[in-house]
C-alpha cells in the first residue's frame, strides 16, 4: 500500500457518480463488521446512485482524497426528517477508509460539513451513533456536539441490542 499523503495534501470536495464505488468499498467494511451503521446490507450501486442524487445541492455528499486520487474518507449531510418543517435539520455521516484512521481525516471531513451547513443556512446537525462507537461519540464532542438524550435497544446487530446516542449542533445562523 503507498505512503498516505500528509493530510494537509488531502483536499475535501463534493462528491461525483465516479466516487460512489470507492465510497461503498469503505462503507462495506463497516457494514459487515461495525455497529456504526445500522445497515447490514451494502446499497447496490443503482441504490447508491440514486442516494447521491437525491442529496441535493441542500444535502452534500464529500469525499477526502489523497494526492494519487485515492478517496480515503466520505461525508454527508442527510435529511433527517423528511417533514417539511424538519427542513433545515439535517443528520451527518463521516466514514474514513480502514488503516487511515487517527490522522485528523475524521475532524476534517466533519468540519467541513459543518461550515457546509452553516453556508446553506441549516440550523443543527444531529448526529445518531452506536451507543458502543466511541470514536464517533469523541469525534462528534470534539467538534462541538453535545449529547442530546439516549435510544435504549432500539438496533438489532451482531445478536446483540444497541443504544442510540442523539448529539446536535446548533449552527449559527448567516449573517
Ligand atoms: C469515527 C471516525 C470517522 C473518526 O475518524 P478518524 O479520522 O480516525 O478521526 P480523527 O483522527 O480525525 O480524530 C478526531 C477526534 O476524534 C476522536 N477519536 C477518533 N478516533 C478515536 C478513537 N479510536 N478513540 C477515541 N477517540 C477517537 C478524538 O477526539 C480525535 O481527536 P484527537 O486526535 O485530538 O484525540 C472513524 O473512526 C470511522 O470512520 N469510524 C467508522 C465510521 C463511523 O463511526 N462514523 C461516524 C458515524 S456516522
Amino acid at each position: 500500500m503507498p505512503l498516505p499523503s500528509p493530510l494537509d495534501e488531502v483536499h475535501i470536495r463534493l462528491a461525483t457518480e465516479a466516487d460512489l464505488p470507492a465510497i461503498d468499498e469503505i462503507y462495506a467494511l463497516y457494514v459487515e463488521r461495525s455497529t456504526c451503521t445500522f445497515a447490514t446490507t451494502v446499497p447496490t450501486p443503482a441504490e447508491r446512485r440514486a442516494w447521491l442524487l437525491a442529496h441535493g445541492p441542500a444535502h452534500p455528499v464529500t469525499v477526502a482524497v489523497e494526492r494519487d486520487g485515492t478517496v480515503v474518507g466520505w461525508g454527508s449531510l442527510s435529511t433527517w426528517n423528511p417533514r417539511e418543517a424538519y427542513a433545515r435539520s439535517v443528520e451527518d455521516s463521516v466514514y474514513v477508509r480502514e488503516g487511515h484512521h487517527r490522522r485528523g481525516l475524521g475532524r476534517r471531513l466533519l468540519a467541513d460539513l459543518v461550515s457546509r451547513a452553516i453556508v446553506l443556512g441549516h440550523r443543527t446537525i444531529v448526529a445518531q451513533i452506536a451507543g458502543d462507537q466511541a470514536p464517533s461519540l469523541a469525534l462528534h464532542r470534539a467538534l462541538g456536539f453535545e449529547d442530546a438524550g439516549r435510544l435504549r435497544d432500539v438496533g438489532y446487530k451482531f445478536d446483540r441490542w444497541l443504544d442510540v446516542v442523539l448529539m446536535q449542533r446548533a449552527l449559527p445562523h448567516p449573517a
